[in-house]
């Protein structure tokens, strides 16, 4: 058996220098996934190196997908399908799989896909995906480990979503975009990955309108042609070295990111005494320390992502005073802080809510990642500590982030993987 991997880090450091981010994880997931509706091969730029999509590679591999992988980018050749039931233990491993169910109701109208894995922040129900492809006039059978969905011709509808998910509204717009007539999705997600999905899923000549709004329209279409995409930068990478940078009291400069995504954050660092400045693609983040406590509330898109909670909480458990963190988002997922605690962490947790009192400093400890973007915000905290983390089940991170570790070398970082 070989031993897992762990990370261990001499925190202490200051970061300082360039680092330059790769393509989002939550854009490239669904960006790959719809390329199964093409009807011909599709060239994917700019994919990043991380578990989860060499897990999805390998799916849709084992579907019939012909992938050639040059670095970063990947020419996909969906023309040849030989089955419609992804590997359900390479599904089980990720939350995005539940993507191939509404790309394989759109391109041959049928798939069984098990339930999906990834992180676990309480229930993670796709009751709305169902919802979404039922309207579609889908017959959808829910069994108790996986889900089928079947049409013999999918017909745009008006659906409603109750609550705003960004899994559901990308899955249902891409088995609408094949359906025959027009579909109208209400309450949707405003993600920055759901405009990419739909400007990749337009460029392969779908008819996608309002994605980025709560509305989005989409008139059905025959046929996808072949198309070169570039996936967008990863927000929730960019955000994370912000965050570290500022933790560090460095003076890092983000490059090949979209300050327009980052605006939450930015906001909330300039509250917290952190200095954000961006130009074009580049954002510069410093700091020079005395940070004030602040509050902070996930929310959908435009509002702070959840998916940058957690390593923002890192960030605050030095800051002067009380901070108050609340995840409007999933149940549980202040996971990371049950760790640092054993770093001199002063946090308590009640549901949702989270109260972090400053404390002057953190001590390094072993910790484990339960999580990915608990493992973000351990290695945030680590970087922060006087002397030695070691953090375990580090495959977490990998899932989201590639070589985290190299990268965080390269500004001055002293953290190895062992
Ligand atoms: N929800 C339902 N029913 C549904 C779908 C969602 O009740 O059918 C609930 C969820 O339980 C949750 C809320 O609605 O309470 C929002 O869930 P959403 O569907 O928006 O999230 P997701 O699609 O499961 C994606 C990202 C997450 C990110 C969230 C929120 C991917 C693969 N995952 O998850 O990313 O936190 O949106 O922005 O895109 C991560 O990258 O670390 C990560 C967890």
């Amino acid at each position: 058996m070989p031993v897992p991997d762990k990370l261990v880090i001499h925190g202490g450091r200051r970061l300082t220098g360039d680092v330059r981010i790769g393509g989002g994880k939550n854009t490239s997931l669904p960006v790959l996934s719809a390329a199964l509706l093409c009807d011909e091969p599709v060239r994917i730029e700019n994919l990043p190196d991380i578990n989860d999509i060499r897990v999805l590679i390998e799916i849709l591999r084992g579907l019939g997908v012909r992938i050639t992988r040059d670095g970063d980018d990947a020419v996909v050749d969906p023309t040849r399908l030989t089955g419609t039931s992804p590997r359900p233990d390479l599904c089980q491993k990720f939350r995005a799989s539940y993507y191939l169910l509404g790309a394989l109701l759109g391109k041959v109208g049928e798939g069984t896909v098990s339930y999906p894995g990834g992180c676990d922040f309480g229930a993670r129900p796709i009751d709305q995906h169902v919802k979404g492809f039922r309207g579609l006039s889908a017959e959808v059978e829910e069994h108790a480990d996986f889900v089928t969905a079947r049409a013999k011709a999918l017909q745009g509808a008006e659906i409603y979503f109750d609550l705003v998910t960004v899994g559901g509204t990308i899955n249902v717009m891409l088995a609408a975009c094949r359906a025959s007539g027009n579909t109208i999705l209400h309450n949707a997600a405003k993600e920055p990955h759901i405009v990419d999905t739909a400007n990749f899923l337009n460029s392969m000549g779908a008819h996608i309108r309002g994605a980025g709004t709560n509305m989005i329209r989409i008139r059905g279409v025959e046929r996808l042609h072949g198309c070169t995409y570039s996936v967008i930068p990863d927000q929730i990478q960019t955000g994370t070295m912000m965050i570290a940078a500022a933790a560090t009291q460095g003076d890092v400069c983000i490059h090949g990111c979209i300050p327009a995504h980052m605006e939450s954050l930015s906001a909330k660092l300039l509250e917290i005494g952190v200095r954000v400045d961006d130009q074009d693609d580049v954002i510069r983040v410093r700091s020079l320390g005395g940070h004030r406590a602040v509050n902070v509330k996930t929310q959908v898109y435009p509002g702070f992502p959840t998916d940058l909670q957690q390593p923002m909480s890192s960030l605050l458990t030095t800051a002067a005073g009380t901070s108050i963190v609340t995840e409007t988002i999933f149940d549980q997922r202040f996971k990371h802080l049950e760790q640092m605690i054993r770093m001199g962490v002063r946090a308590n947790v009640q549901g949702r809510v989270a109260t972090i009192e400053g404390v002057p400093g953190l001590i390094g400890a072993p910790v484990v990642a339960s999580d990915l973007r608990a493992g973000a915000a351990l290695v945030i905290a680590g970087l922060m500590a006087q002397g030695n983390t070691e953090i375990e089940n580090v495959d977490m991170i990998d899932r989201g982030y590639e070589r985290i570790d190299d990268r965080l070398r390269a500004l001055g970082a002293d953290i190895r993987r062992t």
